[in-house]
């Protein structure tokens, strides 16, 4: 580990990105363009940034300006939290601290819409205090380089890396270095295809990562674990009468398909026809059932078994929520895809 700080260094020195507008020694202005790049490409944030320190050249002017002024500006950058903290920052910033930013990173974290890691990029780059960063890059190229596993999102993984990121952190060219971890993270270490794949020269770190000498840079850093999606079941009742028409239910207006007609639905094959009855006010035949299929929502998968059934007399059917349909209005009706499956596939000849 001993020499990773000198090697980004001199990387960044030679290959790092330099001249960005930013890379002053100014809080305001460092602060301004940690803020717009948090959840923007470089490329736009070079579009707004001139704009911005144009109209608002300190950070007394953002302080007094109306918030409208400030959305205004900040227009087509999203996140809109970003501006409001924005204001609310400058605010705080003139209040407390007379318009100059602390060089202390635990201070300029407590400020509003600043977490721990852009408190320590502002401090670094504006005042070259030594204090280790730890963005959605940075996390990238050090669980690489160290090999460490598990969801960078897990308190405990991220902790170890706040440990390794502390642990780097050079005696001295504290910008260099932070502009280098991010350089390196946004232009080598990438998330797909990182060009040590098929050159491992590219990387300064490239004899010692760990993920590279074992081939494991797809694998690294650890995915986020996916949900169990939750498997659910139905029964949807095809149920025709002697006219050959179909009977649909008004589904509630809220919820999943709300408003939509459907079919009946029962929780099972078992007794369904019993339960159809009372439900329904009807009494029905079942037919053997068409195989199930499975229809994937957001949140859950859901298994439908398609049950046809003959009506053996219509009487009272529920007034409003269920009503009988010709096929062709039925498919013509705000129906749900799956719905429109059964009903085409097997009913609509
Ligand atoms: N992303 C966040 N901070 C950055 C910086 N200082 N330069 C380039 N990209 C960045």
């Amino acid at each position: 580990m001993s020499d990773f700080s000198a090697r980004l260094i001199a990387w960044q020195q030679e290959h790092g990105r330099h001249g960005l507008p930013w890379q002053v020694a100014d809080g305001y202005k460092v602060w301004l363009s940690e803020i717009m790049l948090q959840q923007t490409q470089v490329t736009t944030v070079l579009d707004y940034y001139p704009r911005f320190l144009a109209k608002f050249p300190t950070i007394f002017d953002l302080a007094a300006a109306p918030l409208d002024d400030v959305l205004a500006l900040w227009s087509g950058l999203g996140y809109y939290t970003r501006a409001r903290n924005l204001h609310k920052c400058a605010q705080a910033v003139v209040a407390q601290y007379a318009g100059q930013f602390p060089s202390d990173p635990a201070l300029v974290a407590e400020l509003p819409g600043i977490g721990r890691s852009t408190a320590a990029a502002i401090a670094a780059f504006s005042y070259g205090t030594r204090a280790a960063i730890l963005d959605g890059n940075v996390k990238r190229v050090l669980t690489r380089w160290a090999g460490i596993e598990g969801y960078p999102g897990v308190k405990a993984v991220e902790n170890k890396l706040w440990e390794l990121a502390n642990a780097l952190l050079p005696q001295s060219g504290i910008e260099a270095y932070t502009q280098g971890l991010m350089d390196l993270g946004a232009t080598i270490c990438t998330p797909k295809k990182p060009p040590c794949v098929s050159n491992p020269l590219t990387c300064p770190m490239n004899a010692d990562c760990q993920a590279r000498l074992s081939n494991r840079q797809s694998e690294l850093p650890t995915p986020k674990p996916k949900k169990a999606v939750p498997e659910k079941s139905t029964v949807m009742l095809i149920i025709r009468n002697d006219a050959g028409q179909i009977l649909l239910e008004k589904r509630p207006p809220s919820g999943i398909w709300g408003g939509l007609w459907s079919l009946p639905e029962v929780e099972s094959t078992l007794a369904a026809g019993e339960i159809a009855a009372q439900k329904l006010g009807l009494h029905i035949e079942l037919e053997p059932a068409l195989p199930d299929f499975v229809h994937v929502f957001t949140h859950y998968k859901l298994t439908i078994t398609p049950q046809p059934a003959y009506a053996l007399g219509s009487i009272a059917l529920h007034e409003g929520t269920s009503q009988w349909f010709d096929i062709q209005d039925a498919l013509a009706a705000g129906i749900p895809t799956p719905i429109r499956k059964i009903i085409s596939g097997k009913l609509g000849k």
